[in-house]
C-alpha cells in the first residue's frame, strides 16, 4: 500500500472515545451533545457516569444508540455525602466538596474500564485531574474537554506558581493576559469561593489545582467555544500551554420542533399559559439546576419582577435535594398580586421549549453557559444575575462582549435592590432607546445557532483526535 492509500485508510478508521464529565448536569448535557455529534459520524462513544445520573439523562435518538454506550460506575460512599446524591443538583452547595471526594474514588472503576476497553481517547472534565497519569500509563490519549470558555481558562495560572494570594488579586485580569480585559471575578464572588476554590476544600484539593493539573497534563485541550466568539482567548490559551487547542463549538441543543411530544402534560400546561400572552412580552426567569437564591435575594428578585410590570414565567428552585434545610419563601402576597401576569413554577420546567415560545422576550439567567447558549441560539437577550461564584467569569465575559446586561450590585457584598432588577429588565426588553441588547442577541444567533458551523467544529475535532492520537502513541512507544 502506498503511503497515500495508507493515510486514507487511517483517516477512515473509527475512533473509540470515552467521555467522563463532572457530576453536574450543566456539564453532562453538553458532553452528551458532543457525544451525539461524534456518534453521528460513526465513531463509538462511551459515556461514563454514575447510575442515577445516566438514568436521568435525556433519551438518545434511536439512530445513535448503536454508537453510544452508557457506562455506569457506582459512586463510592463517603461520610457526609447524603444518600442517593450523585449530582450537584441533589445537594446543598456546602456539601458539594463531599461529592468531589466521592468522585475521586471513581478512579478505580474508570481505570478498570479504560484498561479493558482500550479506547483511543478519554475526554475528561476539570475534576478528573488525576486521570492524566493513568491514561498515559495505559497508552490512551487524554483530552481536557472544557465546558468553560477559553477566557475563563486563561484565568488559571499556566506556570503553576501563582503570585495571587488575596481575593483582590482575582478581581483583575492576570498578568499573562497581554491585551486589555475586564474578564475577572467581582470581589463578592471571589470572597465566596476563596476558601474552597483557591485554598482547597473538604476533598483535599482546590478547584484551582484541579484546573491547572488538567490544563498542563492533557494531550489536547478541547474547549466549548468558537473562533467567532473569542479568537484572542483561544490563541492565548495555545500560547500559554503549547498544546493543541480545539474549539468544539457551542454545542447548542437540537431545537424542539413543536408538536412532537404533545403528550407532555407539564409542557402543555405551560404552553397554554404562554399562548395567551402577547408575542415578545414575557420574561423567562431561571437560574439553572444548581443555583438557589438566598432569602434576601429571592425577595429582591420577586419584588423587582413585580415592580417591572412585565409578564414573567419563573422556574424557581426552592430546594437543593432532600437534605437541604435552608427554607426560602416568596414575599407575602407576591403570587396574589402578580396573578395572571406571572407564573412561578417550582417543579422542573422544559427550558428550551419555553425559550423557543414566541411570547418570550428575554431571559433573566444565572449565566451558566448552557443557558447562555440556549438563549442566544434563540435570539433571546440576557439579563444576568450570578449566584454560584464561578458563574462570575461567564458573566464578566458576557459583559465584556456586550452580550448580556448584568444587574448592578454592591461590589463588596454582592447585594442588589429590587429597583435594580426592575430597571435592568425594562432596559433590556422594553426600552426603545436601548434596543442594543436585542440587536446583539440577533447578531449572536448566527454564532450560537448555526448548525453548519457546529458540524465543521466537530469535523475538525475528530480529525485532530485522529492526528494527535498518532503522535501520542508514537511518543508512548519512544518512552
Ligand atoms: C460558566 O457556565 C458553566 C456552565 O453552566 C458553569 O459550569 C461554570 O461554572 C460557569 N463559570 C465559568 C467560569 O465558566
Ligand atoms: C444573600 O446574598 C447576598 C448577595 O447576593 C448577600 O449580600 C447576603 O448577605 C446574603 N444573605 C444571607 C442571609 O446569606
Amino acid at each position: 500500500m502506498d503511503s497515500q492509500a495508507l493515510r486514507s485508510k487511517q483517516d477512515d478508521a473509527k475512533l473509540h472515545i470515552v467521555l467522563f464529565p463532572w457530576l453536574a448536569f450543566g456539564h453532562m448535557i453538553p458532553y452528551l451533545e458532543l457525544a451525539k455529534l461524534v456518534a453521528q459520524r460513526g465513531h463509538h462513544v462511551s459515556f461514563v457516569s454514575t447510575p442515577r445520573n445516566i438514568d436521568r439523562l435525556p433519551k438518545l435518538p434511536p439512530n445513535l444508540t448503536p454508537f453510544i454506550s452508557f457506562v455506569k460506575i457506582p459512586l463510592p460512599h463517603v461520610p457526609n455525602l447524603p444518600e442517593n446524591a450523585e449530582a450537584t443538583t441533589d445537594l446543598p452547595e456546602n456539601k458539594v466538596p463531599f461529592l468531589k471526594q466521592a468522585y475521586n474514588l471513581l478512579e478505580e472503576g474508570i481505570t478498570g474500564f479504560l484498561d479493558a476497553a482500550a479506547p483511543d481517547w478519554v475526554l475528561h472534565d476539570f475534576t478528573a485531574y488525576w486521570l492524566v497519569p493513568i491514561a498515559t500509563k495505559l497508552g490512551i490519549a487524554c483530552g481536557f474537554l472544557s465546558i468553560f470558555t477559553a477566557s475563563a481558562l486563561c484565568f488559571f495560572n499556566p506556570s503553576g506558581q501563582d503570585h495571587r494570594t488575596e481575593p483582590e488579586d482575582f478581581t483583575v485580569a492576570p498578568k499573562w493576559v497581554p491585551f486589555p480585559s475586564r474578564v475577572a471575578f467581582r470581589y463578592f464572588e471571589v470572597v465566596k469561593i476563596f476558601n474552597n476554590a483557591i485554598a482547597g476544600d473538604a476533598s483535599g484539593t482546590s478547584d484551582m489545582h484541579r484546573f491547572e493539573a488538567c490544563l498542563r497534563g492533557c494531550d489536547l485541550l478541547a474547549v466549548r467555544s468558537c473562533t467567532e466568539l473569542e479568537p484572542e482567548w483561544l490563541r492565548l490559551l495555545e500560547q500559554l500551554y503549547q498544546k493543541p487547542v480545539v474549539p468544539v463549538g457551542q454545542l447548542p441543543p437540537i431545537l424542539p420542533h413543536g408538536g412532537d411530544d404533545d403528550e407532555d402534560e407539564t409542557w402543555l400546561e405551560i404552553k397554554g399559559w404562554l399562548d395567551k400572552q402577547a408575542g415578545g412580552s414575557v420574561v423567562y426567569v431561571a437560574f439553572g439546576s444548581e443555583a438557589k437564591p438566598n432569602q434576601t435575594e429571592l425577595t429582591e428578585i420577586a419584588l423587582g419582577l413585580e415592580q417591572s410590570e412585565l409578564p414573567f414565567f419563573w422556574a424557581l428552585k426552592l430546594k437543593r435535594g432532600p437534605c437541604d434545610i435552608e427554607v426560602i419563601q416568596l414575599p407575602e402576597g407576591f403570587e396574589e398580586r402578580t396573578k395572571g401576569r406571572g407564573v412561578v413554577c417550582t417543579s422542573w420546567a422544559p427550558q428550551l421549549k419555553i425559550l423557543s415560545h414566541p411570547s418570550i422576550c428575554g431571559f433573566l439567567s444565572h449565566s451558566g453557559w448552557t443557558s447562555v447558549v440556549e438563549a442566544l441560539q434563540l435570539e433571546r437577550p440576557l439579563i444576568l444575575l450570578t449566584f454560584l461564584a464561578d458563574q462570575g467569569l461567564n458573566a464578566s465575559f458576557l459583559r465584556e462582549k456586550k452580550m448580556g446586561c448584568l444587574i448592578p450590585r454592591n461590589e463588596e457584598d454582592g447585594s442588589f435592590t429590587r429597583e435594580a432588577v426592575a430597571r435592568s429588565l425594562r432596559l433590556v426588553v422594553v426600552e426603545e432607546g436601548d434596543k442594543f441588547y436585542r440587536d446583539k442577541a440577533k447578531e449572536m444567533r448566527a454564532v450560537f445557532g448555526d448548525r453548519d458551523r457546529q458540524n465543521q467544529y466537530v469535523d475538525t475535532l475528530v480529525s485532530c483526535l485522529k492526528e494527535h492520537r498518532r503522535h501520542v502513541h508514537k511518543a508512548a512507544r519512544a518512552n
